[in-house]
């Protein structure tokens, strides 16, 4: 591709490693990212895999003044999205912050690449757009469901802007990317999630445990009506998103409009099989504990994976134990993220 390819977010956890696939893809990267959860350190683990460097822009996506500056000074013929705020728990304390990190960051970004004349865009979305499905696995066409979350509406905000926007204006190509549960990390053990604070997610939780940060698992509900009651999630190794990243970006270039992929494996593991699964890889015990469902949680979520196959020539390779060993690697390398 002729331009440079921004990545907003490229500090992040997806966003790392997407970076290091696009610089080791041969394309010119420049990252744009405030560190608000995230390390510059990242970056510079990244020289180091690949000898190769993303620019580095430090700012933010609400910044008007600087992403004008920025398309002015650079040739950029696409923009992957992944700047934003997803905890979950945080969203409902701080709705504000939420929406206008997420809703008004993703307006502001896209009237900066209008201006600029570039309307090649793809954006993280995630799963949490489709509710709570009553059929499984989740295909694209599924209606959009209601989200239990000021994060979850931001990001179906977000698309809904974008389909209007695509419609608006017909020289714009969006890819909606509707990820399933990222995990895992980069193979080497240089990159991968250094969530700030208590962790959210599960598999963060996991491996905490494991390396005796934290002391116990509490696993949210184990009667659900699934094989062993405990939720069940469609994982997928943040290397195999990284790819798909490329692809997606590979056939926006090529047409125009708006479409959907679902970036997910298409099998679903349950909160159970995934300790025993981490256990088996790092050959630690992860003590943990029933307790009641989170609130929001679905029983079970996970991606029929075809489109993604069929259009973008793309489909997850890595399989659960490659996920966990690679996450424990990351996190037995390093027990403090990147501090
Ligand atoms: P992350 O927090 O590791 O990365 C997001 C990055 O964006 C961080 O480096 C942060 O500093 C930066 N950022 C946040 N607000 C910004 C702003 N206003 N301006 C500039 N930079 C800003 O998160 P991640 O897991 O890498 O997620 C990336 C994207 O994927 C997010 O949009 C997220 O909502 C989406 N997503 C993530 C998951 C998941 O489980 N990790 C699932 C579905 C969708
Ligand atoms: N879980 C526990 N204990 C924990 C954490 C999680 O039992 O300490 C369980 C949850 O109840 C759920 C499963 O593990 O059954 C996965 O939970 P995560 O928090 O890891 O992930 P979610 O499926 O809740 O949500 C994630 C992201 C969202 C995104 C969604 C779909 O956090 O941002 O995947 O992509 F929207």
């Amino acid at each position: 591709m002729a331009g440079k390819i921004l990545v907003t977010g490229g500090a992040g956890y997806i966003g790392s490693h997407t970076t290091l696939a696009l610089l080791e893809s041969g394309y010119n990267v420049i990252v744009l990212d405030n560190l608000c959860n995230s390390s510059i350190e990242s970056l510079h683990r990244i020289e180091t895999l690949c000898g190769k460097t993303p620019e580095f822009v430090q700012g933010d996506i609400r910044d008007r003044i600087m992403l004008d500056n920025l398309f002015a000074s650079n040739h950029i013929s696409a923009v992957l999205h992944f700047a934003g705020l997803k905890a979950v728990g945080e969203s409902v304390n701080s709705p504000l912050e939420y929406y206008d990190n997420n809703v008004t960051g993703s307006i502001t970004l896209c009237q900066a690449m209008a201006r600029a004349e570039v309307y090649n865009l793809v954006f993280s979305s995630s799963a949490t757009v489709y509710g709570e499905p009553t059929e499984m696995p989740i295909r694209e066409d599924f209606p959009t469901g209601v989200p239990t979350n000021p994060y979850g509406r931001s990001k179906l905000m977000i698309e809904e802007l974008l389909q209007d926007l695509a419609k608006s204006e017909s020289r714009w190509s969006i890819a909606l990317l509707r990820y399933f549960n990222p995990v895992g990390a980069h193979q080497s053990g240089m990159i991968g999630e250094a969530p700030n604070g208590h962790p959210n997610n599960l598999l963060p939780y996991v491996s905490q445990v494991a390396i005796g940060g934290l002391e116990q698992l509490s696993v949210f509900g184990a009667n659900y009506p699934t094989q062993d009651g405990t939720g069940i999630r469609d994982y997928i190794h943040v290397q195999d998103l990284a790819e798909g990243h490329i692809n997606a970006l590979q056939n926006i270039v090529q047409r125009k409009g708006v479409d959907i992929w679902n970036l997910g494996t298409g099998t679903g593991y349950s909160v159970l099989e995934i300790i025993r699964a981490f256990e088996v890889v790092s050959g630690r015990k992860i003590p943990y504990k029933i307790v009641d469902r989170r609130p929001g949680d679905i029983a079970e979520c996970w991606a029929n994976p075809e489109k993604a196959e069929l259009e973008l020539n793309w489909k997850a390779k890595r399989g659960l134990s490659e996920m966990m060993s690679d996450i424990w690697r990351w996190q037995s390398n390093n027990p403090k993220g990147y501090d």
